[in-house]
């Protein structure tokens, strides 16, 4: 608890150019909980680098998703937006946590095993405790929601777990934290392969819209996208192209699946593609013009950076230091 409100805890990655499934599906959600949680949202630089990374275009996507986060309507004066790296204490937790988790545990986790077979070249430690870092950050602020996807699931089950393991051991140290399933959540797929997820990672361009996509290219894919030959709307998983549409539609103009259905009875797809292409538009376009104010606001953004890395400081190092005199490092003298 933070001035009695619960605190949640959410992080995403630098790399690649976030897409419409991210912001329909975790960002614009994020807005809608900044009220109710007190909330810290990282840009985890440090996970980055588990996978090999330019450093150039690290720092340059970094602080371009710190100023998405921003531009997406999350207020910095409210929500602690930070990056992970400007924190040590998240560095130093996981390195207990290290300690404190079995190999057996990380053997088992699915990202891994997807991961190590993608970049075979590279499976390094880091890789493999991932997880372990992604607890330490959930920890180190007593977050008692994490919205994540459900890929992520396994990874907070061992964050569950480790706190759980560490409070047994030590006393209530940390706080459990719960996952937090989005109602509205849409889960936005691939448009030219709709039984995968929507990704920043995917091979092909025109599966994904990129938040930052100008009107002709976000048109151009909404009509390429893949759908079937029954030619009727209708909101089922035998048609999932189609219901991926709605569901872009839905999520974008607020309506439900049922009245986007009900709004195209009698029409094609014809009809749907360039309305989804609109709807789309319209959301992203007043994002671009938010994201490209922002971006020429050199002293307002570092001045963001400063004081909410310095608030995530402040939270972590409390935590840490309980956890170091809990696990017997000696006190510093001051
Ligand atoms: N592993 C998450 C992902 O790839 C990102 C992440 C890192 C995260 N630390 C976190 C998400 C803590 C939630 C909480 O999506």
């Amino acid at each position: 608890m933070i001035d009695g409100k619960k605190v949640l805890f959410s992080g995403m990655q630098a790399t690649g150019n976030l897409t419409l499934g991210n912001y329909l599906g975790a960002l614009k959600n994020w807005v809608a909980l900044s009220d109710e949680y007190e909330c810290f949202y990282s840009v985890v630089d440090m996970h980055s680098i588990t996978v090999r990374q330019d450093p150039a275009t690290l720092r340059k996507r970094a602080r371009s998703l710190l100023t998405l986060y921003i531009a997406a309507g999350l207020d910095p004066k409210k929500n602690c937006i930070y990056y992970q790296s400007h924190v040590s204490a998240h560095a130093e937790l996981a390195w207990v946590l290290n300690c404190y988790t079995y190999m057996g545990e990380l053997n088992r986790m699915t990202q891994f095993k997807d991961k190590a077979a993608k970049h075979a070249d590279n499976i390094n430690a880091g890789l493999f405790t991932y997880p372990v870092l992604m607890a330490a950050d959930i920890l180190l602020y007593q977050a008692d929601v994490v919205p994540v996807g459900i890929d992520q699931m396994q990874h907070l089950e061992l964050t569950r777990n480790l706190a759980e393991r560490f409070n047994n051991l030590y006393g209530e140290v940390f706080t459990i934290p719960e996952a937090y399933i989005g109602k509205v959540g849409a889960k936005i797929m691939s448009l030219q392969d709709p039984s995968k997820k929507m990704s920043k990672s995917d091979e092909n361009p025109n599966g994904s819209i990129y938040l930052m996509d100008d009107p002709d290219t976000i048109m151009r894919k909404c009509r390429r996208a893949v759908t079937d030959s029954e030619g009727c709307i209708r909101y089922t998983d035998r048609q999932p192209g189609l219901k991926n549409l709605i569901d872009i539609y839905s999520a974008c103009t607020g309506k439900t699946p049922e009245e986007t259905v009900r709004e195209f009875d009698g029409k094609g797809y014809g009809d749907l593609k360039p309305a989804v292409g609109e709807a789309v538009i319209s959301v992203l376009k007043p994002l671009q013009e938010e994201y490209a104010r922002l971006s020429k606001d050199k002293a307002y953004l570092d001045s963001i950076i400063k004081e909410n890395g310095e608030k995530a400081g402040y939270y972590a190092g409390k935590t840490l230091r309980k956890v170091h005199r809990k696990i017997g490092f000696p006190d510093r003298i001051r």
